[in-house]
């Protein structure tokens, strides 16, 4: 029986769906609720974490916003998950290309994550884990991404705890062994959906290019970031 209440989201009655949309930033939960979702409803507000429940193409479908970091984004998933029946958790945010072939706005599909947080210690595994994404959801995204003509790329990716980081040559360590993109949620996502047997996945717009050095305007990352909740927001069909 789902939880009415938890620390961090009070819904005060408001549904929460099975299907839920996940991006960083707060006030585009809000942005997404009122372009894209009909008859939305508020479910939270507790630290301006805004969260709303509508339909999409008539079926439901919530959205929240998570925060930034692992350790924001790990404890709202694991509420949604765990006190409030969600079951495919899709993030939607932007991510920082590791390779040139990454060009500004294309979509990467994060098939696992890797990092270099802590984050994963407390599952006492017997050596390395390598969290995934749902690769239903991936496959039913990517082909959606074909059928748009949008350019999409699956990979690794690494959840980083640094933005800016202390050694030069951090990212390119990780480019080498095949790593696509850097950002800083996925793995506490992936990690507590495989842990609790649902669905998840997280999909970006390249924001920037570590390699090339191009950068995304406002303008360009709000067309990119509409764009990818369509084919986000498809995830309701299955
Ligand atoms: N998200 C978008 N760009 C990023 C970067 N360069 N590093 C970490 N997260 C990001």
């Amino acid at each position: 029986m789902p939880r009415t209440s938890t620390p961090h989201i009070k819904p005060d009655g408001a549904p929460i769906a099975e299907t839920i949309l996940l991006p960083g930033d707060p006030l585009r939960a809000r942005y997404i609720a009122e372009t894209f979702l009909e008859d939305a409803v508020q479910f939270n507000s507790v630290r301006n974490m805004l969260g709303y429940t509508g339909t999409f193409n008539g079926r439901e479908l919530s959205v929240m916003g998570t925060g930034m970091g692992i350790p924001s984004m790990a404890l709202y998933s694991w509420e949604l998950i765990h006190e409030f029946g969600c079951r495919k958790l899709v993030r939607i945010g932007s991510c920082g290309g590791l390779t040139p072939e990454l060009g500004l706005n294309d979509i990467v599909l994060a098939q696992a994550a890797s990092t270099d947080s802590n984050y994963l210690a407390q599952f006492d595994l017997p050596g390395t884990w390598a969290p995934t994404g749902s690769f239903r959801l991936l496959d039913h995204v990517y082909r959606g991404a074909a059928e748009r003509g949008i350019t999409a790329h699956a990979g690794n990716v690494v959840s980083s705890d640094t933005f800016y980081h202390a050694q030069d040559d951090t990212t390119q360590r990780w480019a080498r062994m095949g790593v696509l993109a850097v950002e800083m949620e996925t793995v506490g996502l992936y990690a507590n959906a495989a842990a609790a047997g649902v669905e998840a996945l997280a999909m970006f717009t390249v924001s920037d290019n570590l390699v090339t050095h191009e950068e995304m305007s406002p303008e360009q990352r709000q067309t990119g970031f509409a764009q990818m909740i369509e084919l986000a927001a498809t995830v309701t069909e299955l």
